[in-house]
């Protein structure tokens, strides 16, 4: 055999053992999928899609956004003027009077879309429901809260829509309150 027939050889056995490896991890995947599947959705599944967040140190009338599942979650401390404001706006003046609160389902008053009682926490998600854009917060738009400049969406202090094409207020996603430590998920 030559060198180049020995090197070919060679070659071919590293191909054969590469493909009967890759061969190997393909079934032994197929075989541990469907132990996973059954205890659908797994705990590890689950806590990987929950999250911590530590609001300890923001200031009042500040918020922060953070990635949840791939989308912006608002998280406003909001001051007492700002409740108070959220607080006296009559429920017919919403177009949307429902909480689209997951924890909490009911009309669209602030008490039921808030975190906390006092009202101070509020946690929504970041994405306009009219078409999906990330509006912009800090009071932004005529009514003190978030506005969506993609096609002129109002939100109040309480994240609800209040004019333009958005139908349904910000909805408030699956989240629990424990001390300084917001949990979503
Ligand atoms: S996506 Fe927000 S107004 Fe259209």
């Amino acid at each position: 055999m030559s060198h180049s027939d020995d090197h070919a050889a060679g070659n071919r056995r590293d191909f054969l053992y590469v493909a009967t490896a890759t061969a190997g991890a393909v079934t032994a995947g197929a075989a541990i999928w469907p132990l996973v599947d059954q205890m659908n959705p797994s705990a590890d599944v689950l806590a990987l899609s929950s999250i911590e967040v530590d609001v300890d140190g923001m200031e009042v009338g500040t918020q922060l956004t953070v990635k949840w599942r791939g989308k912006p979650v608002f998280v406003r401390r909001r001051s007492a003027e700002e409740i108070e404001a959220a607080r006296a706006t009559p429920l017919a003046d919403l177009p949307d009077n429902d909480s689209r609160n997951a924890n909490n389902p009911g009309d669209g008053s602030d008490e039921n879309r808030s975190m906390d009682e006092a009202g101070e926490w509020l946690v929504m998600m970041g994405v306009c429901t009219h078409l999906g854009c990330v509006p912009i917060g800090d009071g932004a738009g005529d009514f003190g809260g978030w506005f969506c400049p993609c096609h002129g969406s109002h939100y109040d202090e309480s994240g609800r829509i209040r004019r333009g094409p958005a139908p349904e207020n910000l909805p408030v996603p699956v989240a629990a309150m424990d001390g300084t430590l917001i949990k979503l998920g």
